[in-house]
């Protein structure tokens, strides 16, 4: 059995897992900074660094004691390299490094998205190859061809905001909070998601890639020509807010399932894969899972606290990192941009 500590800091969760076999969850520990970051309607860099060097140590410490290992039972050391906010995925690769070294195991680098393809794995011991993932979050919107474990060609990617930015951005302006996505999920329940067309327009370059930022403007200018006001919370939101959610929520999820639709036809996958921040969204899943029945495929789709971000994904794909040679010197830095493959 090969067990590896994973550790996951590249946004605003403080995360560690203690993973076997890249499928065995043996403890899955996440400290969330949302209630820190609230006011501000966003991640700030400053603040969320400053949060991973007080919790790191005792998530850890967590995750180990919850596992029921010790560091010299460990097979290697995980870690989110990138992409993210450099100043939160040093806080983890450090800590990595100090791990990797003092015990003398084996780093492995990870990148963030490769840990949210692998996520299903975790929960399903049978995945048919090839798949086709939708990997949807608060930095990432893409399609992927994962033609095995470890072995991924992109397809399509947003052009602009990811669909959780737009989510987060267009809860912003409503005075509905952060993050924007569950609480826009939960305000749509029972609303009119037809009070308001809103289309998300294919690129002109016919590169069938995504794109979020224009939806979110619409949103805005719609706002100011009716001279809504946004709401003082979440609960006090107005009927005329909650269908305009709800409308937006509709466009979003419409555009997101319209091309995984396209690629799976283009691209005749096995399986289809769904996971990221957004997965959680309870109307994606609904009509992903009715496209999925429609095209004959399997969906699978983490459950949602192995969907948002979280270390047991990248113990996951930690593991067939360690798998294919991959390892990480105690030089390796952080990388926000990290290329995926
Ligand atoms: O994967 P994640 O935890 O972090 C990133 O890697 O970005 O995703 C966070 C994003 C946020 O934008 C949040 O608003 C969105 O996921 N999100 C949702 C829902 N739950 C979280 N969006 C739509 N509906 C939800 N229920
Ligand atoms: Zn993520």
């Amino acid at each position: 059995m090969t067990r590896l500590l994973a550790i996951e800091t590249s946004c605003d969760e403080t995360a560690a897992a203690v993973v076997a076999d890249g499928r065995h969850i043996l403890s899955n520990v996440v400290s969330t900074q949302i209630a820190i970051h609230a006011p501000y309607g966003g991640v700030v860099p400053e603040l969320a660094s400053r949060h991973h060097l007080e919790n790191i140590c005792p998530v850890i410490e967590e995750a180990m004691s919850g596992a029921g290992v010790e560091y010299r039972d460990l097979d290697g050391v995980a870690v989110t390299q990138g992409p993210g906010l450099v100043g939160s995925l040093l806080v983890g690769l450090e800590a990595a490094k100090a791990i990797a070294w003092v015990h003398g195991k084996p780093l492995i680098p990870v990148h963030h998205i490769a840990g949210h393809i692998e996520a299903p794995f975790l929960a399903h011991a049978e995945v048919p190859l090839p798949a086709v993932a939708l990997i949807v979050s608060g930095g990432h919107t893409s399609l992927f061809e994962v033609a095995e474990r470890g072995r991924y060609e992109l397809l399509a990617r947003t052009r602009d905001d990811a669909a959780g930015e737009a989510f987060d951005k267009v809860a912003k302006l409503l005075g509905l909070g952060y993050p924007g996505g569950p609480v826009i999920d939960r305000l749509s329940e029972g609303a009119n998601d037809r009070a308001h067309e809103f289309a998300i327009a294919k690129p002109k370059d016919g590169s069938g890639d995504f794109s979020f930022s224009g939806i979110k403007t619409a949103v805005l200018y719609h706002v100011r020509r009716v001279g809504l006001e946004p709401a003082a919370s979440p609960d006090a939101a107005s009927p005329a807010i909650r269908d305009l959610v709800a409308s937006f929520q509709r466009a979003v999820v419409a555009a997101l399932v319209r091309r995984m639709r396209e690629v799976a036809l283009a691209r005749r996958p096995k399986t289809l894969l769904l996971s990221g921040g957004v997965a959680a969204n309870r109307v994606l899943r609904r009509e992903a899972a009715r496209a999925a029945e429609e095209l004959g495929l399997a969906l699978f789709m983490p459950p949602i606290a192995l969907s948002t971000d979280n270390a047991a994904m990248i113990g996951a794909a930690g593991y067939v990192n360690m798998e294919k040679g991959l390892r990480g010197s105690l030089d390796l830095d952080a990388n926000p941009h990290l290329p995926l493959g």
